[in-house]
């Protein structure tokens, strides 16, 4: 019997040696020395032994318990072990790593040229002033002597959103507010958006312009020169010339269209140019003594010019980005170029 239980002692070592975890550990603990556990059955053996032989088995199986409790114990807390430093490794930092690079947000490329063109006119006295998106005739059309039938009031170029309430389809409504409000001489610049009917890779139904409006005694078409020369330079390099051609807008007279030298061929004629070597920017011209009398500036005593330019279109020329739609997509791999 002393044989029996050594051998089972043996298996049970190798058992619980090879248990790996805590709950293989508890089912050979009750296997071995629960209730009705291969120990206890030898117990109920004894009785089966002679009397002498009796006391010394009860002692052999006492230390047998004892050892198999010792081992599971034993091999309890090798588990443990085993299983907290797996959970250290896991949750463990590298110091020497480098870190995870945070993805910096940047400035929309309208915004960037927005901030610089008014640091250009900031610079050189202008104020910067605000109008409305949403709009009436009167300022956005009427005010500014657009005739009632004129073309752009149509619906297929303007957006109304109600009989005589429109999205502005330009900043000059601006020159109007200002001159309806601010004392003289005015000397202001307004960007924002705009909204027009039309959709293509140089057009988008929301755009971007900024107006510029100086009204003072003594205001000269030189003036408007000037001023057109300095901050084309100023945005685009000293290389930049620029050039006005004849053109008509109602609210201002004599009136002109802005080119620039086009930037990628200087001159020489490219697909950006289309061959011509220039690249338009905008619309300029004298306030029309007209739109002055409407809102009661005396006309003999003091003068204006005002242009309009697309920021988009700055946008577009300062960052070579070839269709204006990208400009508004918010595709972050368009976006991140900007950084
Ligand atoms: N508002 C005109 C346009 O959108 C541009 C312009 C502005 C022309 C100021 C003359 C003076 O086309």
């Amino acid at each position: 019997m002393k044989e029996e239980l050594n051998k089972v002692v043996k298996v049970a070592e190798n058992e619980i040696n090879n248990a790996s975890s805590i709950y293989d550990l508890m089912q050979l603990k009750s296997r071995y020395t629960g209730k009705k556990s291969v120990l206890n059955s030898f117990m109920q053996k004894i009785g089966s032994l002679s009397k002498e032989e009796r006391p010394a088995f009860g002692q052999t199986l006492n230390i047998a318990k004892k050892q198999l409790v010792k081992m599971i114990t034993d091999q309890e807390k090798k588990i443990k072990e085993l299983d907290y430093n797996k959970i250290l490794k896991s949750e463990s930092i590298d110091l020497t790593m480098s870190g995870r690079k945070r993805a910096k947000g940047s400035l929309h490329p309208i915004t960037k040229v927005w901030r610089e063109i008014e640091d250009i006119f900031m610079a050189m006295g202008f104020e910067v002033a605000e109008g409305p998106d949403v709009e009436d005739e009167f300022h956005n059309f009427d005010a500014l002597n657009t005739p009632q039938n004129h073309p752009a009031r149509d619906l297929s170029d303007t957006f109304y959103l109600d009989n005589d309430v429109l999205l502005r389809t330009q900043t000059s409504t601006v020159q109007i507010r200002t001159m309806e409000n601010h004392p003289l001489p005015i000397k202001i610049i307004s960007p924002g958006s705009c909204y027009r009917n039309e959709n293509d890779a140089s057009h988008s139904p929301m755009f971007h312009q900024v107006e510029a409006l100086l009204v003072d005694e003594g205001v000269t078409f030189t003036d408007l020169r000037d001023i057109l020369n300095i901050f084309v330079k100023e945005m685009f390099g000293s290389k930049i010339e620029s050039r006005i051609r004849p053109h008509y807008f109602p609210f201002t007279e004599p009136s002109a269209e802005i080119d620039i030298v086009c930037v990628k061929c200087y001159g020489k004629g490219c697909n950006l140019c289309k061959g011509s070597g220039w690249l338009e920017m905008g619309g300029a011209g004298m306030v029309d003594p007209n739109v002055l009398e409407k809102l009661g500036i005396d006309s003999e005593k003091y003068t204006g010019y005002a242009f309009g330019l697309g920021m988009d279109r700055i946008a577009m020329l300062k960052y070579k980005i070839p269709d204006m739609r990208l400009l508004f997509e918010n595709d972050i791999r368009f976006l991140k170029q900007f950084s």
